[in-house]
């Protein structure tokens, strides 16, 4: 019998995904991959097993998840369309990664996932896997099968003799991970709408974040965070440590509407508190020690980085070729930053870095500047000269 492995979420569509494979000849390994969202894996693969998977893969990946992905991000200084982190895009090319290498341990023939045919993932998901082993086929269900409705797909099961809890339809699409959440769908598909407060997960309104601010100082060693308050964290928990914190401030909301890769403009919401912290945190950071033609020239290095991102490009040469031009701007991103939050405000209040570009003899309008203002005049003769 050839295998697929699934990547499975423990939702309707993957659900409903294992005895369509079946339906089709496959036996189903799902793969469920915990990237920092915060589910009951057990129960997930209970689900999978009811369901009819052969077998069930759960793999922790958060901490290749935080490392590599998430703060290859933060050192590029990665932003979508300049509001979206990617909490979503960058999960993708790990789970497609892991995808793979169990098709490889159980000699599976196909890889598949529970995308619809009009968003991101099933490119992201797809190209990925195809870079790692073009020789792997890909499927999406959702994408070419029958069922039209969630009722439908919930009456599919039950003619194979599946019941799940399926609770009445959720009223919006929801994807979570350590980084951040994505939420899409129902009264947001209007983009005059305002967002109802109940559908945040990680943080608090800015209006009933205490009226007392936070502060905090976090540690860079190399453009990666490495201390919150004078404590040493791995990635993972110092993330989880200013995901709380900056949620109780209302730090990280975002409301946009995006480009789409197939196309089309989608109204989403984001939810990024921690990562909002960090980025803002490395930018100034990033102020203090990079050279002025670096900054201008990195700038656009990060678009970049970020569309290759969202375009579900992470395996490609660009992507590996800008990664070690960012690993060269690192090289002097060490120093500490204090952080004021404040109701859904994360301000710099403070910086400092034994590589500091900052030099107060030549900065300071007191006593003690060394900069030899006479020079300014002739400066100012050439720099002025072909205009
Ligand atoms: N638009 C985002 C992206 O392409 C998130 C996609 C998933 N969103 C969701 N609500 N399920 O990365």
């Amino acid at each position: 019998m050839k295998k697929v492995v699934l990547a499975y979420s423990g939702g309707l569509d993957t659900s409903c995904a294992i005895p369509w494979l079946k339906d089709k000849g496959y036996a189903v390994i799902a793969m469920i991959a915990d990237v920092g969202q915060k589910e009951d894996f057990a129960q997930i693969k209970t689900r999978a097993l009811k369901t009819g998977a052969a077998k069930v893969h759960v793999l922790d990946l958060k901490k290749e998840f935080v490392e590599n992905y998430v703060f290859a991000a933060l050192k590029a200084g990665a932003v979508y369309e300049r509001k979206y982190f990617m909490a979503t895009s960058l999960s993708r090319p790990i789970i497609a990664k892991y995808q793979v290498e169990v098709a490889h341990q159980e000699k599976a023939t196909a890889i598949a996932h529970g995308c619809t045919g009009k968003g991101n993932d099933q490119v992201r998901f797809e190209v990925t896997a195809k870079i790692l082993d073009p020789k792997l086929e890909t499927i999406a269900p959702v994408r070419i099968w029958e069922f039209k409705t969630r009722e439908e797909e919930i009456d599919y099961l039950y003619s194979k003799g599946v019941t799940l809890e399926i609770t009445k339809k959720k009223p919006y699409s929801i994807d979570k991970n350590i980084y951040g959440m994505s939420i899409e769908a129902g009264v947001l598909e209007d983009p005059w709408t305002e967002p109802p407060e109940d559908i945040y997960q990680m943080t608090t309104s800015p209006e009933k974040a205490p009226s007392k601010p936070i502060y905090c100082e976090i540690d860079f060693g190399k453009g990666i965070p490495k201390k919150l308050n004078g404590k040493s964290y791995h990635g993972v928990v110092l993330l989880e440590k200013l995901n709380h914190i900056g949620g109780t401030q209302g730090i990280g909301r975002v409301d946009m509407v995006e480009n789409r890769l197939v196309g089309i403009k989608s109204r989403e919401i984001y939810e990024c508190p921690g990562g909002t912290i960090l980025l803002t945190a490395h930018q100034e950071l990033e102020a203090m020690v990079l050279d002025r033609e670096t900054m201008r020239y990195k700038q656009g290095v990060s678009l970049k980085y970020a569309d290759l991102i969202y375009y579900g490009l992470w395996e490609t040469p660009l992507k590996k070729q800008l990664d070690q031009y960012i690993e060269e701007t690192q090289r002097h991103v060490t120093g500490t930053i204090r952080l004021k939050l404040y109701k859904g405000n994360c301000t710099v209040v403070g910086r400092k870095s034994p590589y500091s570009r900052y030099k107060k003899e030549l900065a300071t309008y007191g006593h003690g500047d060394q900069f030899d203002q006479k020079l300014s005049e002739g400066f100012i003769k050439i720099w002025g000269m072909p205009y």
